[in-house]
């Protein structure tokens, strides 16, 4: 399958880290009623397995080769909130961690993980629509999709939203470091070979610095009507 637009409509919302689409996506998806896939989830679930089996993150065929024994998936719980399984365990908080998003970033740029991960992520394709959330996902995973936004901020900004959750959290964090591990992974996730982060052709390009989260809804569904 080649990411074709026949099956279910697709949404995509490509961007960097700290963009707010996963907030932006997920509400959405709830609003149209369509499906929703958090591909950095499917990343970061990749990463939790990588830790836990000890496995150098630096060698390609070894993280590839463990995609092939892992079994990732995702459940709703009563509540209807959606968590990430790893093997049957659910590894939802484990996500959320800074060292899992930085070994996620770094085990991204194998053009073998990236293929590797493919055919799960265009799996989630299905009626009557799906919110497409990620780096590549406008560029290479859903390169038909009907509607493509590209949404960012800039680096403070990212940063700033970044701290305020963690200290939210109740996890110690430091503003000047945090924008610094903001610009790494950016870096990172835009230079790499393999499907780098990038604006996809025919993408809405919206800057969401000093815009709401509802602001930035409205704006694409807006864009969504005019097409
Ligand atoms: O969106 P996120 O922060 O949860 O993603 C974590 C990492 O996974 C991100 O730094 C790069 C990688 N990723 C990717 O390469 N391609 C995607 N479609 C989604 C995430």
């Amino acid at each position: 399958m080649s990411g074709s637009d026949e099956l279910a409509p697709v949404l995509t919302i490509d961007g960097p880290s700290g963009s707010g689409k996963g907030s932006i996506s997920k509400r959405i998806s709830e609003k149209l009623g369509w499906h929703y896939l958090d591909s950095g989830a499917i990343y970061r679930a990749l990463g939790v397995a990588a830790i836990k089996n000890d496995i150098d993150i630096s060698n390609e065929f070894e993280i590839a080769a463990l995609i092939r024994r892992i079994d990732i998936e995702f459940k709703q719980s009563a509540s209807g909130a959606w968590a990430a399984y790893l093997d049957g365990e659910q590894v939802q908080k484990k996500l959320q961690t800074e060292e899992v998003g930085n070994t996620a970033s770094k085990i991204a740029i194998f053009p073998m993980v990236r293929r590797g991960l493919l055919a799960k992520q265009q799996g989630f394709q299905k009626a009557p629509g799906l919110v497409a959330d990620g780096r590549d996902m406008g560029s290479v995973v859903f390169f038909n999709a009907r509607h493509k936004v590209y949404l960012t901020a800039s680096a403070e900004e990212r940063g700033k939203r970044r701290y305020k959750q963690l200290i939210e959290k109740g996890i110690s964090a430091n503003l000047h470091n945090v924008i610094e591990d903001i610009e790494q992974r950016d870096e990172r996730d835009k230079n790499r070979s393999a499907s780098p982060l990038t604006v996809p052709d025919g993408a809405i390009y919206i800057d969401s610095s000093s815009s709401t989260i509802d602001e930035v809804v409205q704006q694409v569904l807006d864009s969504l009507d005019n097409k």
